[in-house]
């Protein structure tokens, strides 16, 4: 591996354990996707090992397969509406706290459990802090809608492509059973607008834009030496 793959890695571990160090005993946590989430998980499965008190809603089979292996107790928003405190990772984070989430396809559940809880913890390298959000803004689509939903996508500007799976012919199935479509702007200069827009398209389940949580989040932007903390006050009006 070389340095620069090295010093990703370190910068992610560096996140999550941060973000899992600000888990207090009894918490009810939302537990997000992806591979900077999971550095997260590691770390709060020792705490638990060590007497931490938790339980931690998954957003994902692979954040419910992994927290079983760690040995975190898991729960479901039926039994905990309003989680505590919720960690998860991001495609890209602007200057005023919008995300771009949903590589990993798990934007719906996410979206669901960060409108819940109560604190949005974000994990992210630095790399992943922008000026202007402008990665390909992924939306979940029912199957039934996909042709109609392109072309209304088409309408709003952007490229849409159709994800394909990884060793899985067709498209990539979601957790929910619905297909993910990157829409790739020319840079997304109004976000809430466009949520809404996207929001709007029957068919649409959810997009990749968060922009609802400016108020409740805190960024953990890692790095090889100390962890950047951002958070609504650090916004410029
Ligand atoms: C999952 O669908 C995504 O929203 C992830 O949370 C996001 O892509 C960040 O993942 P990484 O930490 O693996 O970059």
């Amino acid at each position: 591996m070389d340095d620069t793959a090295q010093a990703l890695i370190a910068a992610k571990r560096a996140a999550g354990y941060q973000a899992a160090d600000m888990v207090q005993d009894g918490m009810i946590l939302g537990l997000g996707t992806g591979s900077t989430v999971l550095y997260a998980l590691e770390r709060l499965s020792l705490r638990v090992r060590e007497g931490l008190q938790v339980r931690g809603i998954p957003t994902s089979y692979q954040t419910a397969r992994r927290a079983y292996e760690y040995g975190i107790p898991l729960t479901t928003l039926d039994e905990e509406p309003v989680p505590d405190l919720v960690i998860d990772g991001a495609d890209q984070v602007d200057i005023r706290l919008n995300l771009i989430k949903g590589r990993g396809a798990a934007l719906t559940r996410e979206k669901c459990v960060a409108a819940a809880g109560l604190c949005l913890v974000i994990v992210i390298d630095e790399q992943k802090l922008v000026t202007t959000l402008s990665a390909p803004v992924p939306v979940e689509i029912i199957p039934f809608a996909i042709r109609p939903v392109m072309t209304r996508l088409e309408s709003l500007g952007c490229i849409p492509v159709l994800r394909d799976g990884v060793k899985k012919d067709g498209p990539v199935i979601t957790d929910n059973g619905n297909f993910i479509v990157d829409c790739g702007f020319d840079g997304v200069d109004n976000p809430k607008e466009l949520e809404t827009a996207l929001a709007g398209i029957p068919g649409v389940v959810e997009s990749g834009l968060f922009c609802c949580f400016t108020e409740k989040t805190t960024v953990i932007v890692g790095s090889k030496k100390k962890c950047k903390i951002i958070t609504s006050a650090d916004i410029v009006p």
